[in-house]
């Protein structure tokens, strides 16, 4: 298993990294991008190579600076939705989901091509670089160069990361973050042509084969716990 340092060395290359979450929840692996260095060509390679939903990360701090809502707040305020549509409680692998609202740059078309996507993506990673800047004035700033809903999906990584919850949108920010970049990583699940999630051996395979490093969520808790001084 590569060291983080190795994995810092990648993100801060602009290069993919697979990460696999854990044996006991979802068991999938997703490709990881820092979401400053997204390029049309990259978001090609996610949804070749991963297939599955092309998701952006923002820490928890920094959502709520910009005035961006977790999704299920939204919802379970909205007098719209009835309240049984939103029990989670049958969910297999997690309590609760990372999931906040979909935007696209308003300076995309329909804001699905890679174009649009790209610049979504990008333009929200230099957004949230230059967020000091904004103060008070982040959320209008945000509504002035984003709408929604959109094309790509935010997700928001909880505060403090591995305490209150361990998936890919904690584990992918929290490595994108540790490189020393702005902290929003690029994510997509691995799929196979079978149908289903790819299992962590088709991944580890597809990592060997294309030079790419591979990391379990368990080497990124011990050493975020060590960290912590609860190693
Ligand atoms: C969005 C998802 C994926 O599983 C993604 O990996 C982020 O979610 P999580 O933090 O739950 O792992 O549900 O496509
Ligand atoms: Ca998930
Ligand atoms: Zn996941």
């Amino acid at each position: 298993m590569p060291m983080l340092t190795e994995i810092a060395e990648e993100l801060r290359a602009g290069r993919p990294v697979l990460v696999y979450d854990f044996d006991g929840r979802e068991r999938e692996t997703d490709i990881v991008f820092a979401s400053q260095f997204i390029t049309p060509e990259k978001v090609r390679f996610m949804r070749k190579y991963g297939g599955g939903l092309i998701c952006t990360t923002v820490t928890e701090e920094m959502a709520s600076a910009i005035g961006l809502p977790y999704l299920e707040d939204v919802l379970r305020t909205s007098s719209l939705v009835p309240d049984i549509l939103l029990d989670a409680s049958d969910l297999k692998y997690d309590r609760n989901s990372s999931f906040s609202l979909t935007v696209n740059h308003r300076n995309t078309f329909t804001g699905i091509p890679d174009v649009d996507r790209a610049l979504t993506i990008s333009e929200f990673a230099r957004f949230l670089g230059e967020l000091e800047e904004f103060g008070e004035r982040a959320t209008v700033e945000f509504a002035r160069r984003f709408r929604s809903p959109g094309h790509v999906i935010l997700l928001i990584a909880r505060e403090g990361y591995f305490g209150r919850r361990r998936g890919h949108t904690e584990l992918s920010t929290y490595l994108v973050e540790s490189a020393g970049l702005i902290p929003s990583a690029t994510i997509v699940e691995m799929l196979s042509d079978t149908g289903r999630s790819m299992t962590k051996e088709e991944a580890m395979a597809f990592a060997s084969q294309n030079s790419l490093k591979f990391i379990e969520g368990k080497a990124i808790v011990e050493e975020w716990a060590d960290g912590q001084g609860n190693g």
